[in-house]
């Protein structure tokens, strides 16, 4: 049993064949902004990520570069560590499958399940897609290639095989306790589904190549790639020591983010190993959708391959961070177009939060000296826009606890646009003529409106946040969410603040 306070959460890990796009950015950013929202709330959170090195797929693409697929992976994996840093991800650990720590982990997974008698044995003989990396069997082809797509080639093979079948109805039952085991919903649905439609032993070694972790006792068989990776989800937590203080506070983990084509992997396979292993699956698989560009499917062949590098380039770290997480509904699929992301930029980034941010700083340094003014009695509309800042702390949790980031995020835009009517309406820059006392006690309830929205938005605006919060002047130290709320550390009466500097910049279309 996992500590109370603990949150482990998980981004899947990448295959290193090629470099990262924006499919390995959009998961690690997901999760990214899940694990800053829990540990500004107080949660003590364990985030991993890092990358999946074996099986043929990563020796084909070695060999194609006519590289050793150690020194092949070592490159390709410190682009992925490239990208963290990139888009100022916070992952407490990168955890990379060639390493030894995975290695012994994986063989001791293995002799568990050995010793429980989930493993024997056999012969492969069937289809097998080296891209998907995965199985399929004959009435699962669609015109003769899997069902993603991908070439399927015929593998006749010894091979040994977990017993999945006769996992069949404990996985049933182990949904049915668990009904938010899987989200979306739908996703749970098609799970349960799948697996009440029976389920055949799974081939877990692969004898026609090297490139993978020998199947200990007999090397002729490397482990299959897809039960070597998962088994990083608990390796990184130092397994086979499941008495360590990292083991025991973080398994088992709170969520695995991954996208919508590898859910069978982590919502069937990944819990009836663990079970078969005596150990605890996880809390929660959530399975986000797929992007497409500007309407079409992405891949390498057709050439429309979103790089990640050039959209922070071009459009920035904390709008691409801002675009992604809020464009689509996180759980369905979505569409990068080039006019959909300038219109987030422009109008809820410069237009709405930036403008406000603007309006009220430059109001409080052009006449309250630069300096946090005071409030004297709030009247009923301040109040009103207070409440509805205290009330984004449990409205914003609520949605994060579903993995709806896109509907913590209209939470808190929705205060934003409150916040502007509000200025509007209390025209502070009237109310300095005509009665200033009013005019600082509205700019007050701006400025801690602000400050609920501007730490509320920093797991997903990290930098833009930090900037707005120093604006406030907000110390370092007090920009968790134990700070907000009616009961938190309002901004200070008095504090001297830095001159207001935009946050936000329009996008301009260059012609
Ligand atoms: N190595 C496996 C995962 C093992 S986890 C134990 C793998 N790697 S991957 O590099 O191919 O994909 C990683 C993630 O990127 C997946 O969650 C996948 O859904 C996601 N995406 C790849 N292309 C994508 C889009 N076009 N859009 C959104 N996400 C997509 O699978």
């Amino acid at each position: 049993m996992s500590a109370p306070d603990a949150f482990y959460v998980t981004t899947p890990i990448y295959y290193v064949n090629d470099s990262p796009h924006i499919g390995h950015a959009y998961t690690s950013l997901a999760c990214d902004a899940i694990a800053r929202f829990a540990r500004l709330d107080g949660r003590r959170v364990r985030f991993l990520t890092g990358t999946d090195e074996h099986g043929q797929k990563v020796e084909k693409a070695a060999r194609a570069a006519g590289m050793e697929p150690q020194a092949f992976t070592d490159l390709v994996s410190q682009r992925f560590r490239g990208l963290a840093t990139l888009l100022d991800l916070t992952p407490d650990d990168f955890i990379r499958t060639t390493e030894e720590r995975h290695r012994r982990g994986v063989q001791a997974f293995w002799q568990k399940l050995v010793e429980a008698g989930a493993i024997y044995l056999g012969r492969y003989a069937g289809w097998y897609s080296v891209r998907d990396e995965a199985y399929y069997a004959e009435s699962e082809l669609v015109d003769g290639r899997a069902p993603t797509g991908a070439p399927v080639e015929w593998v006749e093979e010894p091979s040994y095989f977990f017993r999945l079948s006769a996992w069949q109805e404990r996985l049933l039952a182990f949904y049915a306790a668990h009904p938010d085991f899987v989200l979306p919903q739908s996703r749970y649905n098609e799970v349960v589904s799948f697996v009440r439609g029976g389920l055949t032993d799974l081939s877990v070694s692969r004898t026609t190549f090297r490139w993978g972790i020998p199947v200990p006792g007999d090397p002729d068989h490397v482990v299959y790639v897809w039960l070597d990776a998962l088994t990083n989800y608990i390796t990184a937590l130092g397994y086979p020591d499941t008495d360590n203080e990292l083991f025991r506070t973080f398994w088992p983990a709170d969520l695995h983010v991954i996208g919508k084509d590898i859910l069978r992997f982590h919502a069937v396979y990944w819990p009836a190993f663990l079970m078969a292993a005596g150990l605890e699956p996880p809390k929660r698989v959530f399975a986000h959708g797929w992007w497409t560009n500007e309407g079409q499917k992405i891949s390498k062949s057709l050439g429309n391959v979103i790089d990640p590098v050039e959209l922070v380039g071009r459009y920035g770290l904390d709008q691409t961070r801002y675009f992604l997480l809020r464009e689509v509904p996180f759980g369905q699929d979505g569409d990068f177009r080039h006019e959909a992301m300038v219109r987030r930029i422009n109008h809820d980034l410069a237009n709405d939060y930036g403008n406000l941010a603007q309006r009220v700083l430059s109001l409080i340094a052009r006449h309250c000296e630069g300096r946090m003014p005071e409030p004297e009695g709030l009247c009923s509309d301040d109040e009103a826009l207070l409440a509805l800042a205290y009330a984004l702390l449990p409205r914003t949790r609520a949605a994060m606890r579903e993995q709806a980031l896109h509907r913590a995020l209209e939470a808190i835009f929705e205060v934003i646009g409150e916040a502007n009517r509000y200025v509007d309406t209390m025209a502070p820059w009237v109310l300095r003529k005509t009665d200033p006392t009013r005019m600082r006690t509205v700019l007050w309830t701006l400025a801690e409106t602000l400050r609920h929205i501007a730490t509320l938005t920093q797991p997903f605006v990290p930098r833009a946040s930090a900037r707005l919060l120093d604006q406030l002047g907000v110390p370092p130290q007090r920009r968790d969410f134990a700070a907000l709320g009616p009961d938190g550390t309002p901004v200070v009466p008095g504090t001297p603040l830095p001159p207001p500097e935009p946050i936000f910049p329009r996008w301009q279309e260059t012609p």
